[in-house]
């Protein structure tokens, strides 16, 4: 594959590894995603890799937000909002998905791209940095 549009790199770091982990993860995914709609992806099989994204986005949203909380992040409950806006966003691509709407990847790689990685990782996730930076989630 050629080299990933979207990548995750050293600037994203939270200073947390399974943290890290799971954004380099997300990057992973949509990248493989975008290149997928590229190339001419199926609605059965954009269908089943957005669910993929979905999925590991809840588990992630999750992981964040107990990890902010034991750790009394002052920001919390902004950034768990934050969190819930952008879940209901991907709700409505997923009911879009779902009806067969053929002009919804016009739409969604923006928003999984910008909103998601490079707004929400790229700088609302930093914010908590000082809070998280190597603390493990029990
Ligand atoms: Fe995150
Ligand atoms: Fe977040």
């Amino acid at each position: 594959m050629s080299q990933p549009l979207f990548e995750w790199n050293e600037e994203y770091s939270v200073g947390n590894l399974e943290i890290d982990h799971q954004h380099q993860h997300l990057f992973y995914l949509i990248n493989e995603f975008y290149e997928s709609i590229k190339a001419g992806i199926s609605d059965t099989e954009l269908a089943r890799s957005f669910r993929e994204v979905v999925e590991d986005t809840r588990i992630h949203f999750d992981m964040e937000e107990t990890l902010m909380r034991n750790n009394d992040y002052p920001g919390y409950n902004a950034h768990k909002a934050m969190h819930q806006e952008l879940l209901k966003k991907i709700e409505v691509f997923d009911t879009r998905i779902q009806a067969g709407d053929k002009d919804v990847a016009a739409d969604l790689l923006p928003f999984l791209i910008g909103d998601w990685l490079l707004h929400h990782i790229g700088s609302m996730d930093q914010l908590y940095v000082p809070y998280v930076a190597d603390r493990y989630v029990d």
